[in-house]
């Protein structure tokens, strides 16, 4: 297992647990990709397959070879303008105003350990291996290190790649890929997790075409609309079966996933920084590095490929205290008062809060400058004492009083035009000289490229946090990049905005955590709008949507589940009739739906009957309990709500698979209710196991029969099954 390099052959293999990956040098210098797929430490070459096909040409140096193309050979980093007309890795514009790269073999080192990328989000820890291969174009001088980590147990690979500019002349990157994979052979198809604000990563799962399909952004955010991950699989692929490629890029910003579908039916993925409003100067001697893709091959189904990712995830991308401690049960005011609240308000749902057992209270949006609404105030981030007399400390404290700890929200990346920081400095936020700048939410956005908006804003923050015992902060950003233009670089340079915000961002993001290593950070974009892993190596949860409707959730959740673990997903039990829909569901599917996630309340809990409150008290009991289970467990996709609007269900099963817990919700009810079926996964055959406290079966039949959905009346109703081994 591992990294591989056979000197006579020229070729590279990485190898895990379960899957193998392979490159070769050949003989001209071109760094070809072999395979990618179930494991076999043999020489894949013979799959390579040479033909002629017309109107693909040859490089100069192969002679009369037709047979040798560019653009029909599998690349593991295809370069630009000299033969593959395919979707490419990397694009530039040259001192001498040409648009090539011929990336050709020189070496490649092997480290212990796992790489880092200066200022950027990326997989952590010891046991992952590096690899770097170095390609170059001897013309121009420009050079591109090829990383590579391996994480055998997990069945994960890692590339990013860094580019030096060793030439003489300036060269401009307008494409800068993470990633190129190459499929020679199958049958596709695309599911990737599209959306909406309130309605994220729903599940879509497309038969790749001839051309090229995109999921992107450019918004200047990762977004609501597309996610950054994406999954190739193969036609007859399912849950527990087939083939599935799961890529994810670890990236906040603008990025763009290419698949391409091309005359000889072979398949092509990039992956990487999106290209508009990109393009980043190197002067000799500079570097450049790419984002990290993070990216898995499972031959059994989703169900494997999302367990490697969560696995991968929770252990080595999330950090801090809360990593594996039990994130607080908290309660959050946004929907219980949005703008309208005080010091007693707070405290008052506080105490109803923490009487019911709930940990940490986060009081949301509007305790600072002159916020009573959303036209005004971000950006002065003073206390608004006429809202809070005497400041944070005093709610602070009272909080802490009641034995909960004290939390609160932040917009930083934002500034309202009514702001004294706009009165103060226009030119902090981005817009175009000479035009009036696109307002969202009636606001704008500060550039985070810029040191002197991050220094004011770690210098606010940090007054704030330092003023009261605040132990958890809500990072939000409630609209997307637009009028990109910094004061502050040079007219030629402002292709680099999107990414130097992100750079930005991530470095304001790790100086804050450098000084509060405890601080529980829950990111938010409008709810999902950037619920991406760059963010997660900062903020172990997001909230995973501003729809807080439990029929909704599932599938925003479900979308969800693909990539990310259930302890990054921040979900909240809230009130009925729905803010976002409208719809009444019971609260015990409420609660069942929020267990699934970084759990907590967004309601005034003291408006609840005396038999509500009796169960929020039972539900909190409940995931106290079952948090090891559904945190640390595996987790299953049992239904599909896409396709299945009767009824859901998903599973959690835990390392030693001694218990499981079968969460769902009859969706619809239906007259005179057929029997409906749920499968059951993840058990031990051998061992016997309990279902809720009555018949006893092994995990070989409960896995082979599956459980019967109980028949209920009504819509929305929850269903649990809690299954325990019995020795
Ligand atoms: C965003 C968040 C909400 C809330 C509001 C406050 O929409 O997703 O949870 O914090 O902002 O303005």
């Amino acid at each position: 297992m591992g990294i591989k390099f056979e000197e006579k052959k020229q070729l590279f293999t990485l190898t895990t647990k379960n899957t193998s990956y392979q490159m070769m040098v050949d003989a001209y210098g071109f760094l070809l990709h072999i395979y990618y797929g179930d494991r076999t430490e043999e020489d894949m070459s013979y799959l390579l397959d040479y033909r002629d096909s017309g109107f693909s040409g040859n490089p100069y140096d192969v002679g009369d070879r037709r047979e040798y193309s560019l653009d029909t050979l599998p690349q593991e980093y295809p370069s630009n303008g000299i033969g593959d007309y395919r979707v490419n890795s990397v694009s530039v514009i040259n001192g001498d105003g040409t648009d090539a790269v011929d990336f050709r073999y020189e070496g490649y080192q092997i480290l212990q350990g796992k790489y880092s990328i200066p200022g950027m989000p990326a997989l952590y820890g010891k046991e992952g291996e590096t690899l770097i291969i170095r390609v170059k174009d001897q013309v121009t001088g420009l050079a591109a290190d090829l990383y590579y980590s391996v994480w055998e147990e997990e069945d994960i690979l890692t590339r990013c790649v860094k580019f030096v500019n060793e030439g003489t002349e300036k060269i401009i990157l307008t494409k800068a890929s993470s990633l190129n994979l190459d499929f020679l052979q199958g049958e596709w198809d695309l599911v990737h997790f599209h959306g909406r604000h309130c309605m994220e990563r729903q599940m879509e799962r497309v038969p790749v075409m001839h051309g090229r399909m995109t999921v992107g952004s450019v918004r200047g955010a990762s977004s609501h609309h597309h996610n950054p991950f994406v999954i190739l699989c193969d036609k007859e692929t399912t849950e527990d079966w087939g083939d599935c490629y799961g890529l994810s890029l670890i990236y906040s910003g603008n990025f763009a996933i290419e698949i391409e579908k091309d005359q000889m039916n072979h398949v092509r993925m990039t992956a990487g920084i999106g290209t508009e409003r990109f393009a980043w100067t190197l002067e000799e001697g500079e570097e450049f590095f790419t984002p990290e893709a993070v990216f898995t091959y499972s031959n059994r189904g989703f169900g494997k490929m999302s367990s490697s990712f969560h696995h991968i995830f929770r252990e080595h991308l999330c950090r801090g205290k809360y990593k594996h401690e039990r994130r607080p049960v908290l309660i959050n005011n946004w929907e219980a008062t949005y703008f309208d609240f005080d010091k007693e308000k707070i405290l008052n749902i506080a105490k109803g809060a923490a009487q019911l057992g709930v940990e940490l209270m986060v009081l949301d949006d509007g305790w600072f400058g002159k916020r009573d609404g959303d036209t005004s105030g971000l950006g002065d981030w003073f206390v608004n004492t006429e809202k809070l007399k005497g400041g944070l400390k005093p709610i602070a404290d009272g909080v802490n009083a009641l034995g909960m700890k004290f939390g609160l929200w932040f917009e930083p990346e934002c500034i309202s035009e009514d702001s004294d920081l706009y009165r103060a400095h226009p030119d902090w936020a981005l817009q175009i000289p000479g035009r009036k700048p696109n307002r969202s939410r009636f606001q704008l956005i500060l550039d985070m490229s810029r040191e002197d908006v991050r220094d004011y804003l770690f210098e606010r923050m940090t007054d704030i946090l330092d003023s009261a015992n605040i132990e958890y902060v809500k990072w939000d950003m409630n609209r997307n990049i637009s009028d990109v233009y910094s004061a502050k670089l040079p007219k030629e340079r402002q292709g680099e905005v999107c990414h130097r915000y992100m750079l930005g961002l991530y470095e304001l993001l790790e100086r804050l955590l450098e000084r509060y290593p405890d601080l529980l950070l829950e990111g938010c974009s409008g709810g999902g709008g950037r619920f991406d892993p760059g963010m997660l190596y900062y903020s172990p949860q997001i909230w995973c949507s501003d729809d807080t409707d439990a029929l909704e959730r599932i599938k925003i959740q479900y979308g969800t589940s693909f990539a990310y673990p259930i302890a990054t997903v921040g979900a909240h039990v809230s009130a009925v009739p729905n803010h976002q829909t409208g719809r009444k569901t019971p609260l015990a599917s409420r609660g069942a739906v929020a267990m699934a996630g970084s759990f907590g309340y967004e309601l005034d809990l003291n408006l609840l009957t005396e038999e509500e409150k009796e169960e929020v008290k039972e539900q909190i009991k409940t995931f106290k309990k079952y948090y090891t289970l559904t945190h640390e467990g595996e987790y299953y996709r049992l239904t599909n709500p896409m396709e299945n609007h009767l009824y859901a269900a998903w599973e959690f099963v835990s390392e030693d698979q001694s218990e499981a817990l079968i969460h769902g919700m009859q969706m619809m009810g239906q007259p005179n209710n057929p029997s409906q079926h749920i499968p059951v996964k993840g058990l031990n055959p051998e061992k016997m196991y309990q279902v809720n406290g009555e018949m006893i079966r092994s995990g070989k039949s409960l896995m082979a029969g599956g459980l019967n959905f109980p028949r209920q009346e009504g819509d929305y109703q929850a269903v649990e099954f809690y299954l325990k081994e019995v020795k």
